[in-house]
Parts: structure tokens; sequence; C-alpha cells
């Protein structure tokens, strides 16, 4: 018998999910079906509870829901507890499970398909909104020499690094806010753009020196040459797109949701033939 999962989101009809998960099934021979659940900005935790009343196995929670997920679900599991944001979540035996891949995700295209290591190197993110709280824990966990947090509103960044200071079950170290304008005698290793800026096709205002030598520079939109991909290319970073990320992190979620890891490669590459 088939399996209903679903991507939900405001908007959603963007989303690459299906078409990823519908690769992933076939590669792995899963009777899975998936597909977009477009929920009113006031209806997240209705369209929710309607899918899985409809026997609905789980679905992947997208902007602007994923905060709302993280309250929604009645247990949290992995890296969500820490997070406070849920974009998977898992309807199994009963219980509402929630789970955050995000960050999963970003590591392991980071390191792995990336192949650049983040343990002792200088880490910056850019941006202090979910994107950024869904990243921390995984980002830290890797060990970096430093992990600075840069935001336009920065007392946003303070919070964020306050919030993670005062999780019991985790220490941070190394972690500092920052606005922009004090990067200037700075330099970084892998800098990540967690900002919806790209999106508007705009980006942090960033000094010119702040590529280390070799840098990686990481945005996490995806299928968009950005104004900071366009940046720092011109002052010699290599450069990622999200689609990477996108790839691991639903590849991290058909893991929790059926005990199978599909292989991300083939997806990475239709989805870069594509953008
Ligand atoms: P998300 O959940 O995707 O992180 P969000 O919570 O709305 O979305 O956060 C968006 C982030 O992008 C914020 O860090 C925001 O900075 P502010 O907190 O100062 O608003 C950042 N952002 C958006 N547009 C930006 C821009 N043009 N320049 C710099 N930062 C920007």
């Amino acid at each position: 018998m088939t399996d209903h999962y679903a991507v939900v989101g405001n908007p959603v009809a963007h989303s690459m999910s299906p078409a990823i998960h519908a690769e992933f099934a076939r590669q792995t021979g899963q009777d899975i079906d998936y597909m977009r659940l477009l929920a009113p900005l006031d209806g997240f935790a209705a369209c929710i509870a309607d899918f899985r009343a409809r026997g609905g196995k789980g679905v992947n929670v997208t902007l602007p829901f994923k905060h709302e997920a993280w309250n929604f679900v009645t247990a949290h599991a992995g890296y969500a507890l820490n997070a406070g944001a849920v974009n998977t979540i898992d309807f199994r035996d009963g219980k509402i499970i929630g789970y955050n891949t995000d960050g999963i995700g970003l590591v392991r295209d980071i390191k792995e398909n990336l192949q650049c290591a983040i343990q002792d190197k200088r880490v910056l993110l850019l941006g202090a909104g979910g994107a950024t709280y869904g990243v921390m824990e995984p980002l830290l966990r890797e060990h970096p020499e430093q992990l600075v947090v840069a935001n336009r509103t920065v007392q946003k960044a303070v919070a964020l690094v306050g919030h993670f200071e005062k999780l019991q079950n985790f220490s941070i170290n190394g972690v500092l806010a920052t606005p922009y304008h004090e990067l200037r005698q700075s330099k970084f290793d892998i800098v990540i753009n967690a900002t919806s800026a790209g999106l508007n096709d705009e980006m942090p205002s960033l000094p010119s020196g702040i590529f280390a030598p070799g840098a990686l520079a990481y945005d996490m939109v995806y299928g968009k040459h950005t104004p900071f991909i366009k940046f720092a290319a011109e002052y010699g970073a290599k450069i990622s797109d999200g689609t990477g990320m996108l790839s691991e992190q639903a590849a991290e979620s058909f893991f929790v949701w059926r005990g199978v890891r599909p292989d991300t490669a083939p997806v990475i590459a239709l989805l870069k033939r594509e953008a």
C-alpha cells in the first residue's frame, strides 16, 4: 500500500521536495507518494491535522511554519529540540514527532559533497532567523575554531547566541554575535549565508576582505546566482549554493520516515541541471 507524505508551506508551489522524494522512492523501491500542501497562513495546524487524519505518514515543513511546527509536535527528536524549529514530522505509532534535518543537510553537503572540513575552521554565519537556529547545533558539533553570527539587527544575533548558551544539554564555546560593520578586521575560512537577502537580490553588507585564502562561501538559497555568491566569486572564494543542502536534508527526512538512506548524488546533479 502506498504511504502518503507532503511538504507544507506558504508559498509551496516552487518546492522541489516532491521531485526529490520521487527520485529517492524510485531509487530505493519504496512505495510512497509525496505532494505539496498549501496551508493558509493562519491554518497550519488544521492542515497538518487533516492530512494526518486522512492517513498521511509524515510531512516536511517549510517557510513560514517551521517554528509553529515545533510547537505543534508532541515530541522533539534529534536537533529539533534545541533548534526551536521543525522541518520534518513523523506520524509513526500514533505520535507526532518533530525533527530538524536542515543542519545535518548543511554539514553533510559542506563536509562530504564539497570536501571541506569544518573542524578548527573560522566560520561566519550570516543571519539570525529560523534558518540560522536550524543549523547552529550541527555546525557547533563539528568543533569549528570559532563561530561568529552576524546580523543586520544585532539584537537578534545576541538573542540567538543567548538561546544556545542557556541550553542545559549543550555547551557552546567561541561563539560570538556581531553587527556586520565589526567584521572589517576579520577573515573566515567558511562563510555561510543563512539570510533571506538573496531572495530579494540583496546581500548583507560584508567587507571585501572577509574571505581567508581558499575560503568557502555557501549560500543556503538554491537555484539562484545571489549577490552574495557573485561577491564571493569576485573576491576569490570557492562558492556553493544550497542545492546540496536541500538534497541532503531531504535524504535525512527520507531516512527518518523509511529507515533507508537514498543516494543524493543523482538528485543534486538533476537539480543543478535544471537550475
Ligand atoms: P528565515 O526563517 O529564513 O531565517 P527570517 O526569520 O525572516 O527568515 O530571517 C531572515 C534573516 O535574513 C534575518 O537574519 C534578516 O536580518 P534582520 O534580522 O536584520 O531582519 C536577514 N535579512 C533579510 N534581508 C536582508 C538584507 N537585505 N540584508 C541583510 N540581512 C537580511
